[in-house]
Protein backbone atom coordinates (compact mmCIF):
# COMPACT_ATOMS: atom_id res chain seq x y z
CA UNK A 1 0.00 0.00 0.00
CA UNK A 2 1.09 3.28 -0.74
CA UNK A 3 1.91 4.93 2.67
CA UNK A 4 2.00 8.49 1.96
CA UNK A 5 -0.97 8.03 0.10
CA UNK A 6 -2.77 6.09 3.09
CA UNK A 7 -1.78 8.49 5.18
CA UNK A 8 -2.66 11.53 3.78
CA UNK A 9 -6.33 10.21 3.12
CA UNK A 10 -6.09 9.51 7.04
CA UNK A 11 -4.70 12.99 8.31
CA UNK A 12 -7.49 14.66 5.59
CA UNK A 13 -10.29 12.88 6.99
CA UNK A 14 -9.19 13.38 11.03
CA UNK A 15 -8.38 16.68 10.07
CA UNK A 16 -12.08 17.36 8.97
CA UNK A 17 -13.47 15.61 11.46
CA UNK A 18 -11.41 18.36 13.70
CA UNK A 19 -12.42 21.19 12.29
CA UNK A 20 -16.08 19.84 12.74
CA UNK A 21 -17.24 21.01 9.29
CA UNK A 22 -18.49 18.09 7.97
CA UNK A 23 -20.84 18.86 5.09
CA UNK A 24 -22.93 16.10 2.91
CA UNK A 25 -20.02 16.46 0.18
CA UNK A 26 -17.61 16.10 2.51
CA UNK A 27 -18.83 12.54 3.89
CA UNK A 28 -19.14 11.21 0.27
CA UNK A 29 -15.51 12.18 -0.28
CA UNK A 30 -14.52 10.37 2.92
CA UNK A 31 -16.65 7.75 2.30
CA UNK A 32 -15.24 7.32 -1.37
CA UNK A 33 -11.68 7.44 0.67
CA UNK A 34 -12.23 4.98 2.93
CA UNK A 35 -13.81 2.46 0.27
CA UNK A 36 -10.74 3.28 -1.85
CA UNK A 37 -8.39 2.19 0.39
CA UNK A 38 -10.09 -0.89 2.06
CA UNK A 39 -10.10 -1.87 -1.77
CA UNK A 40 -6.38 -1.32 -2.04
CA UNK A 41 -5.71 -2.64 1.19
CA UNK A 42 -7.18 -6.16 0.49
CA UNK A 43 -5.12 -6.13 -3.58
CA UNK A 44 -2.27 -5.90 -2.64
CA UNK A 45 -0.89 -6.17 -6.32
CA UNK A 46 -3.20 -3.45 -7.24
CA UNK A 47 -1.05 -1.04 -5.56
CA UNK A 48 -0.67 1.03 -8.38
CA UNK A 49 -4.01 1.60 -9.08
CA UNK A 50 -4.26 4.78 -9.25
CA UNK A 51 -1.62 6.07 -11.77
CA UNK A 52 0.00 2.82 -12.92
CA UNK A 53 -2.17 0.02 -13.34
CA UNK A 54 0.13 -1.69 -15.66
CA UNK A 55 3.29 -2.18 -13.01
CA UNK A 56 2.58 -5.09 -10.45
CA UNK A 57 4.76 -6.20 -7.59
CA UNK A 58 3.36 -9.43 -5.21
CA UNK A 59 5.74 -9.51 -2.15
CA UNK A 60 3.77 -13.52 -1.90
CA UNK A 61 5.94 -14.67 -4.94
CA UNK A 62 9.43 -14.75 -3.60
CA UNK A 63 11.15 -17.69 -4.31
CA UNK A 64 13.73 -19.14 -1.51
CA UNK A 65 17.71 -18.81 -2.96
CA UNK A 66 21.15 -18.79 -1.34
CA UNK A 67 24.20 -18.03 -2.54
CA UNK A 68 27.77 -19.39 -1.56
CA UNK A 69 30.32 -17.39 -0.86
CA UNK A 70 34.36 -17.78 -0.78
CA UNK A 71 34.54 -17.66 2.67
CA UNK A 72 32.42 -20.81 3.22
CA UNK A 73 29.11 -18.93 3.88
CA UNK A 74 26.22 -19.08 2.73
CA UNK A 75 23.38 -16.09 2.48
CA UNK A 76 19.69 -17.10 2.44
CA UNK A 77 18.00 -14.71 0.32
CA UNK A 78 14.16 -14.63 -1.25
CA UNK A 79 14.12 -13.93 -4.84
CA UNK A 80 11.57 -11.57 -6.70
CA UNK A 81 12.93 -11.94 -10.68
CA UNK A 82 11.38 -10.45 -13.82
CA UNK A 83 9.64 -7.69 -12.38
CA UNK A 84 8.40 -5.35 -15.49
CA UNK A 85 9.50 -1.77 -14.53
CA UNK A 86 7.40 -0.10 -17.29
CA UNK A 87 4.03 -0.50 -19.07
CA UNK A 88 4.55 -0.17 -22.16
CA UNK A 89 7.07 -2.57 -22.47
CA UNK A 90 9.39 -2.44 -25.61
CA UNK A 91 11.87 -5.05 -24.97
CA UNK A 92 11.21 -7.92 -22.65
CA UNK A 93 14.15 -9.06 -22.79
CA UNK A 94 15.35 -6.86 -20.81
CA UNK A 95 12.89 -3.98 -19.46
CA UNK A 96 12.51 -5.66 -15.98
CA UNK A 97 14.71 -6.11 -12.82
CA UNK A 98 15.50 -8.72 -9.86
CA UNK A 99 15.30 -8.02 -6.30
CA UNK A 100 17.00 -9.95 -3.86
CA UNK A 101 16.12 -9.69 -0.31
CA UNK A 102 18.91 -11.67 2.22
CA UNK A 103 17.41 -12.90 5.32
CA UNK A 104 16.51 -10.39 8.14
CA UNK A 105 16.21 -7.73 5.80
CA UNK A 106 13.53 -5.16 6.91
CA UNK A 107 11.75 -2.09 5.24
CA UNK A 108 14.46 0.30 5.94
CA UNK A 109 17.15 -2.16 4.95
CA UNK A 110 19.53 -0.31 1.99
CA UNK A 111 18.89 -1.09 -1.33
CA UNK A 112 22.08 -1.82 -3.36
CA UNK A 113 21.43 -1.72 -7.04
CA UNK A 114 23.74 -2.41 -9.56
CA UNK A 115 23.95 -2.34 -12.64
CA UNK A 116 25.87 -4.90 -15.61
CA UNK A 117 25.79 -2.00 -18.36
CA UNK A 118 29.31 -2.29 -19.98
CA UNK A 119 30.27 -1.11 -23.26
CA UNK A 120 27.60 0.83 -23.47
CA UNK A 121 25.63 -2.54 -24.68
CA UNK A 122 22.34 -4.05 -23.29
CA UNK A 123 22.65 -5.52 -19.99
CA UNK A 124 19.76 -8.69 -19.00
CA UNK A 125 19.01 -8.69 -15.12
CA UNK A 126 20.87 -11.51 -13.52
CA UNK A 127 21.87 -12.46 -9.70
CA UNK A 128 24.13 -11.58 -7.55
CA UNK A 129 27.67 -12.81 -8.31
CA UNK A 130 29.34 -14.34 -5.16
CA UNK A 131 32.47 -11.99 -6.73
CA UNK A 132 31.44 -8.85 -7.24
CA UNK A 133 29.76 -5.61 -5.24
CA UNK A 134 26.29 -7.08 -5.50
CA UNK A 135 27.04 -10.61 -3.72
CA UNK A 136 28.99 -8.79 -1.28
CA UNK A 137 26.19 -6.69 -0.68
CA UNK A 138 23.70 -9.19 -0.24
CA UNK A 139 26.06 -11.16 2.55
CA UNK A 140 26.43 -7.61 3.96
CA UNK A 141 22.62 -7.74 3.98
CA UNK A 142 21.34 -5.27 1.67
CA UNK A 143 18.76 -5.71 -0.50
CA UNK A 144 19.77 -6.13 -4.00
CA UNK A 145 18.34 -4.87 -7.07
CA UNK A 146 19.46 -6.05 -10.55
CA UNK A 147 17.99 -4.16 -13.04
CA UNK A 148 18.39 -4.83 -17.24
CA UNK A 149 18.54 -2.30 -19.49
CA UNK A 150 18.38 -2.41 -23.43
CA UNK A 151 21.61 -0.59 -24.86
CA UNK A 152 23.24 -0.02 -28.36
CA UNK A 153 23.09 -3.52 -29.46
CA UNK A 154 19.27 -4.31 -28.40
CA UNK A 155 17.19 -5.32 -31.45
CA UNK A 156 13.66 -6.33 -32.04
CA UNK A 157 11.56 -7.02 -35.09
CA UNK A 158 8.33 -5.09 -35.60
CA UNK A 159 5.38 -6.60 -35.47
CA UNK A 160 2.28 -5.22 -37.22
CA UNK A 161 0.93 -3.67 -33.56
CA UNK A 162 4.12 -2.00 -33.07
CA UNK A 163 4.46 -0.62 -36.76
CA UNK A 164 0.96 0.64 -35.95
CA UNK A 165 2.13 2.48 -32.73
CA UNK A 166 5.40 4.02 -34.07
CA UNK A 167 5.26 5.55 -37.62
CA UNK A 168 8.04 5.17 -39.99
CA UNK A 169 8.24 1.49 -38.97
CA UNK A 170 7.99 -0.95 -41.34
CA UNK A 171 6.08 -4.56 -40.21
CA UNK A 172 8.90 -6.88 -39.69
CA UNK A 173 11.52 -3.84 -40.04
CA UNK A 174 14.54 -4.09 -37.08
CA UNK A 175 14.51 -1.95 -34.52
CA UNK A 176 17.31 -0.47 -32.63
CA UNK A 177 15.72 -0.06 -29.08
CA UNK A 178 19.02 0.82 -27.14
CA UNK A 179 20.12 3.70 -28.57
CA UNK A 180 20.81 6.88 -26.14
CA UNK A 181 19.63 7.90 -23.61
CA UNK A 182 17.51 4.50 -23.59
CA UNK A 183 19.49 2.29 -21.50
CA UNK A 184 19.07 5.84 -18.65
CA UNK A 185 15.59 5.90 -18.93
CA UNK A 186 15.78 2.12 -18.33
CA UNK A 187 17.23 2.30 -15.01
CA UNK A 188 15.66 5.80 -14.15
CA UNK A 189 12.61 3.54 -14.10
CA UNK A 190 13.66 0.70 -12.67
CA UNK A 191 14.53 3.54 -9.57
CA UNK A 192 10.89 4.71 -10.04
CA UNK A 193 9.29 1.39 -9.87
CA UNK A 194 11.06 0.75 -6.43
CA UNK A 195 9.76 3.62 -4.61
CA UNK A 196 6.03 2.65 -6.03
CA UNK A 197 6.03 -0.27 -4.13
CA UNK A 198 8.41 0.78 -1.50
CA UNK A 199 5.70 0.00 1.12
CA UNK A 200 5.39 -3.54 -0.04
CA UNK A 201 8.87 -4.61 -0.62
CA UNK A 202 11.60 -5.10 1.53
CA UNK A 203 14.53 -2.53 1.48
CA UNK A 204 13.92 1.70 1.32
CA UNK A 205 13.83 3.25 -1.40
CA UNK A 206 14.89 6.61 -0.03
CA UNK A 207 18.52 5.07 0.50
CA UNK A 208 19.19 3.26 -2.85
CA UNK A 209 22.80 3.11 -3.80
CA UNK A 210 23.71 2.54 -7.18
CA UNK A 211 26.46 1.15 -8.77
CA UNK A 212 28.38 0.45 -11.85
CA UNK A 213 32.00 0.18 -14.05
CA UNK A 214 32.67 1.99 -16.91
CA UNK A 215 29.64 2.34 -19.34
CA UNK A 216 27.69 1.27 -16.23
CA UNK A 217 30.25 3.76 -14.13
CA UNK A 218 28.25 5.97 -16.47
CA UNK A 219 24.82 4.50 -15.90
CA UNK A 220 25.69 4.46 -11.97
CA UNK A 221 26.88 8.46 -12.18
CA UNK A 222 23.62 9.57 -14.40
CA UNK A 223 21.05 7.90 -11.53
CA UNK A 224 23.53 10.11 -8.92
CA UNK A 225 23.29 13.37 -10.89
CA UNK A 226 20.03 13.52 -13.07
CA UNK A 227 17.89 12.57 -10.03
CA UNK A 228 14.27 13.98 -11.16
CA UNK A 229 15.30 15.89 -13.70
CA UNK A 230 12.41 17.04 -16.25
CA UNK A 231 13.90 16.47 -19.45
CA UNK A 232 13.66 12.73 -18.87
CA UNK A 233 10.21 12.93 -18.02
CA UNK A 234 8.58 12.89 -21.98
CA UNK A 235 10.80 8.96 -22.53
CA UNK A 236 9.63 7.90 -18.55
CA UNK A 237 6.08 9.45 -18.97
CA UNK A 238 5.89 7.49 -22.85
CA UNK A 239 7.51 4.38 -21.30
CA UNK A 240 4.59 3.89 -18.54
CA UNK A 241 7.36 4.29 -15.83
CA UNK A 242 6.16 4.80 -12.28
CA UNK A 243 4.82 8.20 -11.82
CA UNK A 244 7.64 8.75 -8.68
CA UNK A 245 11.07 10.45 -8.22
CA UNK A 246 14.00 9.01 -9.27
CA UNK A 247 16.56 10.56 -7.14
CA UNK A 248 19.01 8.32 -5.56
CA UNK A 249 20.77 8.29 -2.49
CA UNK A 250 24.54 7.80 -3.02
CA UNK A 251 26.24 6.30 -5.83
CA UNK A 252 29.23 4.45 -6.25
CA UNK A 253 31.02 4.52 -10.00
CA UNK A 254 34.17 2.67 -10.98
CA UNK A 255 35.82 4.39 -14.63
CA UNK A 256 33.13 5.87 -15.80
CA UNK A 257 33.39 6.56 -18.89
CA UNK A 258 31.21 10.29 -18.96
CA UNK A 259 31.72 13.40 -20.28
CA UNK A 260 32.01 12.15 -23.60
CA UNK A 261 31.41 15.40 -25.95
CA UNK A 262 34.96 16.67 -24.27
CA UNK A 263 36.99 13.59 -23.36
CA UNK A 264 38.60 12.86 -26.89
CA UNK A 265 40.05 16.43 -26.43
CA UNK A 266 40.93 15.41 -22.31
CA UNK A 267 42.36 11.99 -23.70
CA UNK A 268 44.94 13.84 -26.15
CA UNK A 269 45.67 16.79 -23.60
CA UNK A 270 47.07 14.09 -21.15
CA UNK A 271 48.49 11.37 -24.10
CA UNK A 272 49.46 13.96 -26.84
CA UNK A 273 53.00 13.68 -25.99
CA UNK A 274 53.38 9.98 -25.06
CA UNK A 275 55.85 7.85 -27.61
CA UNK A 276 53.05 6.14 -28.89
CA UNK A 277 51.40 9.02 -29.75
CA UNK A 278 54.56 10.57 -31.44
CA UNK A 279 54.58 7.24 -33.20
CA UNK A 280 51.29 8.47 -35.60
CA UNK A 281 51.41 9.86 -39.20
CA UNK A 282 50.92 13.33 -39.48
CA UNK A 283 47.72 13.56 -39.83
CA UNK A 284 46.65 11.73 -36.81
CA UNK A 285 49.53 13.85 -34.30
CA UNK A 286 47.62 17.23 -35.94
CA UNK A 287 43.77 15.95 -34.71
CA UNK A 288 45.63 15.08 -31.54
CA UNK A 289 47.32 18.33 -31.48
CA UNK A 290 43.89 20.20 -32.03
CA UNK A 291 41.97 18.84 -29.94
CA UNK A 292 44.62 18.58 -27.01
CA UNK A 293 44.24 22.64 -27.58
CA UNK A 294 40.94 22.95 -26.89
CA UNK A 295 40.68 21.38 -24.06
CA UNK A 296 42.31 24.17 -21.53
CA UNK A 297 39.33 26.16 -22.79
CA UNK A 298 37.18 23.52 -21.03
CA UNK A 299 38.95 23.18 -17.75
CA UNK A 300 38.78 27.01 -17.22
CA UNK A 301 35.29 27.00 -17.53
CA UNK A 302 34.51 24.37 -15.29
CA UNK A 303 35.61 26.81 -12.66
CA UNK A 304 37.00 23.97 -10.44
CA UNK A 305 38.23 24.64 -6.92
CA UNK A 306 40.82 22.06 -5.40
CA UNK A 307 40.24 20.54 -1.91
CA UNK A 308 42.69 23.33 -0.43
CA UNK A 309 40.27 25.99 -1.78
CA UNK A 310 42.48 27.32 -4.00
CA UNK A 311 41.44 28.10 -8.06
CA UNK A 312 42.06 24.57 -10.77
CA UNK A 313 43.17 25.95 -13.38
CA UNK A 314 44.55 24.91 -16.44
CA UNK A 315 47.70 26.37 -15.63
CA UNK A 316 47.77 23.90 -12.42
CA UNK A 317 46.08 21.37 -14.09
CA UNK A 318 48.79 19.00 -14.73
CA UNK A 319 50.47 19.21 -11.09
CA UNK A 320 47.15 18.32 -9.86
CA UNK A 321 46.25 15.36 -11.88
CA UNK A 322 50.12 14.38 -10.55
CA UNK A 323 49.32 15.06 -6.94
CA UNK A 324 46.26 12.83 -7.40
CA UNK A 325 48.37 9.99 -8.90
CA UNK A 326 50.60 10.58 -5.77
CA UNK A 327 48.09 10.45 -3.54
CA UNK A 328 46.67 7.03 -4.92
CA UNK A 329 50.12 5.43 -5.15
CA UNK A 330 51.41 6.97 -1.73
CA UNK A 331 48.26 4.93 -0.46
CA UNK A 332 49.28 1.85 -1.76
CA UNK A 333 52.93 2.19 -1.11
CA UNK A 334 51.42 2.66 2.58
CA UNK A 335 49.67 -0.39 2.59
CA UNK A 336 52.89 -2.51 1.10
CA UNK A 337 52.59 -2.25 -2.36
CA UNK A 338 56.16 -1.72 -3.95
CA UNK A 339 56.05 1.66 -5.71
CA UNK A 340 58.75 1.53 -9.08
CA UNK A 341 61.44 4.19 -9.47
CA UNK A 342 61.55 2.87 -13.05
CA UNK A 343 58.02 4.09 -13.58
CA UNK A 344 58.99 7.82 -12.71
CA UNK A 345 58.69 8.28 -9.33
CA UNK A 346 60.97 9.86 -6.77
CA UNK A 347 61.14 9.28 -3.19
CA UNK A 348 62.46 11.16 0.10
CA UNK A 349 65.87 10.71 0.98
CA UNK A 350 65.97 7.39 3.21
CA UNK A 351 67.39 7.61 6.47
CA UNK A 352 65.99 4.54 7.75
CA UNK A 353 68.66 2.80 5.13
CA UNK A 354 68.35 -1.10 5.76
CA UNK A 355 64.95 -0.42 6.30
CA UNK A 356 63.64 1.61 3.98
CA UNK A 357 61.86 -0.52 0.49
CA UNK A 358 64.25 -1.33 -2.14
CA UNK A 359 63.93 1.09 -4.90
CA UNK A 360 62.33 -0.58 -8.00
CA UNK A 361 59.72 -2.28 -5.42
CA UNK A 362 62.01 -5.14 -5.55
CA UNK A 363 62.86 -7.43 -2.95
CA UNK A 364 66.36 -8.85 -2.54
CA UNK A 365 67.03 -11.88 -4.80
CA UNK A 366 67.61 -14.11 -1.50
CA UNK A 367 67.39 -14.52 2.30
CA UNK A 368 68.73 -16.60 5.08
CA UNK A 369 66.59 -17.98 7.35
CA UNK A 370 67.98 -18.11 10.72
CA UNK A 371 70.43 -21.44 11.09
CA UNK A 372 68.83 -22.10 7.63
CA UNK A 373 70.02 -22.40 4.16
CA UNK A 374 69.96 -19.28 1.76
CA UNK A 375 67.49 -19.45 -0.14
CA UNK A 376 65.72 -17.48 -3.34
CA UNK A 377 62.81 -15.79 -3.05
CA UNK A 378 60.20 -16.25 -5.56
CA UNK A 379 60.35 -13.26 -8.10
CA UNK A 380 62.92 -11.99 -6.09
CA UNK A 381 65.39 -9.87 -7.96
CA UNK A 382 68.79 -12.07 -8.04
CA UNK A 383 72.00 -10.20 -8.14
CA UNK A 384 70.37 -7.48 -6.31
CA UNK A 385 72.56 -5.82 -3.70
CA UNK A 386 70.72 -6.57 -0.65
CA UNK A 387 71.10 -3.12 1.06
CA UNK A 388 71.53 -1.41 -2.08
CA UNK A 389 69.35 1.74 -3.69
CA UNK A 390 66.66 2.36 -0.76
CA UNK A 391 63.49 4.40 -1.23
CA UNK A 392 62.17 6.78 1.42
CA UNK A 393 58.50 6.77 3.20
CA UNK A 394 57.19 9.38 0.84
CA UNK A 395 57.01 9.54 -3.25
CA UNK A 396 57.72 13.29 -3.69
CA UNK A 397 57.59 13.61 -7.63
CA UNK A 398 56.97 11.61 -10.59
CA UNK A 399 57.83 12.48 -14.29
CA UNK A 400 54.70 12.31 -16.24
CA UNK A 401 56.32 11.03 -19.40
CA UNK A 402 57.95 8.13 -17.67
CA UNK A 403 54.75 7.19 -15.98
CA UNK A 404 52.29 7.98 -18.92
CA UNK A 405 54.88 5.56 -21.39
CA UNK A 406 54.36 3.22 -18.57
CA UNK A 407 50.15 3.26 -18.57
CA UNK A 408 50.52 2.99 -21.98
CA UNK A 409 53.02 -0.19 -21.85
CA UNK A 410 50.31 -2.00 -19.99
CA UNK A 411 47.77 -1.28 -22.87
CA UNK A 412 47.73 0.35 -26.49
CA UNK A 413 45.97 3.96 -26.16
CA UNK A 414 42.65 4.15 -28.48
CA UNK A 415 43.20 5.80 -31.55
CA UNK A 416 42.29 9.50 -32.28
CA UNK A 417 40.10 10.64 -31.69
CA UNK A 418 40.14 8.19 -28.69
CA UNK A 419 35.61 8.22 -29.11
CA UNK A 420 34.35 10.18 -32.09
CA UNK A 421 35.11 8.33 -34.76
CA UNK A 422 36.52 9.95 -37.61
CA UNK A 423 34.70 6.99 -39.95
CA UNK A 424 30.97 7.54 -39.78
CA UNK A 425 28.74 5.08 -40.74
CA UNK A 426 27.09 1.21 -39.43
CA UNK A 427 29.13 -0.78 -37.82
CA UNK A 428 32.50 1.33 -38.38
CA UNK A 429 33.14 4.13 -35.69
CA UNK A 430 33.08 3.39 -32.16
CA UNK A 431 30.93 1.66 -29.90
CA UNK A 432 30.05 5.38 -28.62
CA UNK A 433 28.98 6.52 -32.56
CA UNK A 434 26.71 3.29 -31.75
CA UNK A 435 25.16 4.73 -29.11
CA UNK A 436 24.29 7.87 -30.08
CA UNK A 437 23.30 6.44 -33.68
CA UNK A 438 19.28 5.57 -34.18
CA UNK A 439 16.54 3.14 -33.87
CA UNK A 440 17.68 2.41 -37.48
CA UNK A 441 21.09 0.64 -36.39
CA UNK A 442 22.92 4.22 -37.40
CA UNK A 443 25.99 5.32 -36.41
CA UNK A 444 26.64 9.07 -35.94
CA UNK A 445 29.39 11.73 -34.58
CA UNK A 446 28.56 13.45 -31.41
CA UNK A 447 31.06 15.74 -31.32
CA UNK A 448 31.07 19.43 -32.94
CA UNK A 449 34.89 18.65 -33.28
CA UNK A 450 34.87 15.53 -35.39
CA UNK A 451 31.47 15.64 -37.37
CA UNK A 452 32.91 18.97 -38.92
CA UNK A 453 35.92 16.55 -39.67
CA UNK A 454 33.69 14.30 -41.60
CA UNK A 455 31.87 17.43 -43.33
CA UNK A 456 28.76 16.71 -40.85
CA UNK A 457 27.07 18.59 -37.97
CA UNK A 458 25.55 17.25 -34.66
CA UNK A 459 21.70 17.22 -35.20
CA UNK A 460 20.02 18.71 -32.83
CA UNK A 461 18.69 15.85 -31.61
CA UNK A 462 21.71 14.24 -31.08
CA UNK A 463 23.21 17.16 -29.09
CA UNK A 464 20.77 16.49 -26.70
CA UNK A 465 21.06 12.74 -26.41
CA UNK A 466 24.70 13.61 -25.47
CA UNK A 467 23.21 16.05 -22.68
CA UNK A 468 21.23 13.42 -21.25
CA UNK A 469 24.28 11.11 -21.38
CA UNK A 470 26.12 12.94 -19.26
CA UNK A 471 26.10 13.89 -15.38
CA UNK A 472 28.62 16.64 -15.75
CA UNK A 473 25.46 18.41 -17.06
CA UNK A 474 22.93 18.44 -14.39
CA UNK A 475 25.66 19.02 -11.23
CA UNK A 476 24.45 22.50 -11.00
CA UNK A 477 20.98 22.42 -12.06
CA UNK A 478 18.25 23.78 -9.91
CA UNK A 479 15.33 21.17 -11.43
CA UNK A 480 17.86 18.33 -10.46
CA UNK A 481 18.35 16.27 -7.28
CA UNK A 482 22.07 15.12 -7.49
CA UNK A 483 22.24 12.66 -4.34
CA UNK A 484 24.52 13.29 -1.78
CA UNK A 485 27.09 10.84 -1.56
CA UNK A 486 29.88 9.60 -4.30
CA UNK A 487 32.59 6.97 -4.26
CA UNK A 488 34.14 7.36 -7.24
CA UNK A 489 37.25 5.44 -8.54
CA UNK A 490 39.48 5.27 -11.81
CA UNK A 491 42.27 3.35 -11.81
CA UNK A 492 45.51 4.78 -11.80
CA UNK A 493 46.79 2.73 -15.24
CA UNK A 494 43.46 3.14 -17.28
CA UNK A 495 44.00 4.62 -20.00
CA UNK A 496 40.08 4.18 -21.35
CA UNK A 497 39.39 7.33 -20.41
CA UNK A 498 41.73 9.66 -19.62
CA UNK A 499 42.62 10.81 -15.87
CA UNK A 500 41.00 14.24 -16.12
CA UNK A 501 37.41 13.07 -17.01
CA UNK A 502 36.82 11.45 -13.39
CA UNK A 503 39.16 13.96 -11.75
CA UNK A 504 37.17 16.70 -13.07
CA UNK A 505 33.76 14.81 -12.33
CA UNK A 506 34.72 14.39 -8.55
CA UNK A 507 35.74 17.96 -7.86
CA UNK A 508 32.41 19.47 -9.69
CA UNK A 509 30.68 16.84 -7.07
CA UNK A 510 32.35 18.28 -4.31
CA UNK A 511 32.37 21.83 -5.30
CA UNK A 512 28.79 21.36 -5.21
CA UNK A 513 28.74 20.44 -1.81
CA UNK A 514 28.27 16.87 -2.01
CA UNK A 515 30.54 14.11 -0.05
CA UNK A 516 32.85 12.71 -2.68
CA UNK A 517 34.99 9.86 -1.83
CA UNK A 518 37.61 10.19 -4.73
CA UNK A 519 40.56 8.04 -5.77
CA UNK A 520 42.59 7.28 -9.06
CA UNK A 521 43.52 3.45 -7.76
CA UNK A 522 46.91 2.43 -7.87
CA UNK A 523 48.06 0.59 -10.76
CA UNK A 524 44.40 -0.64 -11.09
CA UNK A 525 43.70 -1.35 -14.66
CA UNK A 526 40.11 -0.46 -16.35
CA UNK A 527 38.11 -2.51 -14.09
CA UNK A 528 35.43 -2.35 -11.10
CA UNK A 529 34.31 -3.96 -8.11
CA UNK A 530 37.77 -3.52 -6.28
CA UNK A 531 38.79 -3.24 -2.77
CA UNK A 532 35.28 -4.40 -1.31
CA UNK A 533 36.16 -4.29 2.22
CA UNK A 534 36.83 -0.16 1.68
CA UNK A 535 33.91 0.11 -0.27
CA UNK A 536 31.48 -1.92 1.94
CA UNK A 537 32.43 -0.29 5.24
CA UNK A 538 32.01 3.61 3.03
CA UNK A 539 28.78 2.13 2.66
CA UNK A 540 28.32 1.26 6.38
CA UNK A 541 29.12 4.92 7.09
CA UNK A 542 27.19 7.02 4.83
CA UNK A 543 23.76 4.71 5.06
CA UNK A 544 23.94 4.61 9.47
C1 LIG B 1 33.60 0.87 -22.01
C2 LIG B 1 34.95 1.03 -22.29
C3 LIG B 1 35.34 1.99 -23.17
O1 LIG B 1 36.64 2.18 -23.47
C4 LIG B 1 34.39 2.81 -23.79
O2 LIG B 1 34.80 3.73 -24.67
C5 LIG B 1 33.04 2.66 -23.48
C6 LIG B 1 32.65 1.70 -22.58
C7 LIG B 1 33.17 -0.19 -21.05
O3 LIG B 1 34.03 -1.00 -20.64
O4 LIG B 1 32.01 -0.22 -20.65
Amino acid sequence: MPKGRLHMSENWIKMTIFAGEITKSDMRKIMKKLIKNVVLATALTAVSAEVNAGLAFDPTKGTEGKMEMYDGSEVKYRAFEKLYYVENVEDSTYQYLNVYVPEGATQKTPIFLRTYVGGYMASAASQPQAGDASGRALKEGYVVVIPGTRGRNSTIVADKAYSKAHKGVKNGETVWTGRAPKAIIDLKAAVRYLRHFDAVMAGDAERIVTDGTSAGGAMSSLLGATGNNPLYEPYLDAMGAAKERDDVFASVCYCPIIDLEHADMAYEWVYGGTKSRQGMDESHRTLSAELAMKYGEYIDGLKMVKPDGSALTAENYRDYMKEEIIRGAQIAKNAGAAIPDTLGFEFSQSVGGMFAAPLNGGMRGSFKPMGGEKKQIPGGRQGMPPLGGQQGEYITDIDMATYLDYVVSTQPLKTVPAFDSLIEGVNQGSGENEEFGDDKGSSVNFTEFTAAKNNSEVTAEVAANVRLMNPMSFLNDANTTVAGHWYIRHGSRDRDTAFPVPINFATKLRNAGKDVNFLLAWNRPHSGDYALDELFEWIAEIVK
